[in-house]
């Protein structure tokens, strides 16, 4: 069975990715199967620039076909901050509570308006033999609201998703993995997945 790479060392992300794509033949790890893989330093742009940074450095040093993720959140009043910063947006030494109580400040001035935001993954595949790369997007499209619910992680609890009339953090796992940027790309990038 031809093995598959998951870029990432976070046991949440393996558990969620294992299950979306076990309907494949693939042997599928992670990270920590290969645990003196170097760090990788993600600088791109943008998250499709990351996300093809992490699966082409993972695919060339193990030698296996590689699948890597970045994403984020976009908020249209602040030209689509935090984006690729949304893991360190402020201060990266702030925790996820701090971090989204940053970003309600910085809307704070728009009481009245919409705060439309979206979710967005970009999943990248790499081979490393024939260097090809094949690239898959997911969004879910919300708005910023004051805090609510305690699932998830990140920004969930200010996301919020009017055709649930939930919060992302108001969400069950099992319901927040059906619906995720994460599983939109995964479901866009299967029929690629399934011809390399
Ligand atoms: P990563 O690239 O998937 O590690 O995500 C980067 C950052 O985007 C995370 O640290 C979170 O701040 C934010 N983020 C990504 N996905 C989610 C999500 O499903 N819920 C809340 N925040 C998220």
């Amino acid at each position: 069975m031809r093995r598959l790479v998951l870029a990432t060392r976070n046991k949440g992300k393996v558990t969620e990715l294992k299950e979306l794509l076990a309907d494949l033949a693939f042997e599928i790890v992670d990270l920590s199967y290969y645990s003196d893989l170097p760090e990788i330093i993600e600088d791109g742009g943008t998250f499709v620039d990351n996300a093809i940074i992490k699966a082409k450095a993972v695919a060339e040093y193990t030698g296996e076909l590689s699948l890597a993720d970045d994403s984020g959140l976009e908020v249209d009043l602040l030209n689509g901050e935090p984006g690729v910063y949304s893991a360190r947006y402020g201060n990266p030494e702030w925790n996820d509570r701090e971090r989204y109580q940053y970003l309600l400040k910085k809307l704070a001035d728009y009481k009245d308006t919409r705060k439309t935001a979206r979710f967005r993954c970009v999943m990248a595949l790499y081979e490393p033999q024939s260097k090809q790369v094949e690239i898959a997007e997911g969004a879910v499209e919300g708005e910023i609201v004051e805090p609510r619910g305690n699932h998830g992680f990140g920004y969930d609890p200010v996301f919020y998703i009017p055709e649930l009339g939930k919060t992302m953090a108001e969400l069950s796992e099992e319901e927040k993995n059906r619906i995720s940027h994460r599983s939109r790309a995964i479901a866009n990038l299967k029929p690629k997945l399934a011809k390399v």
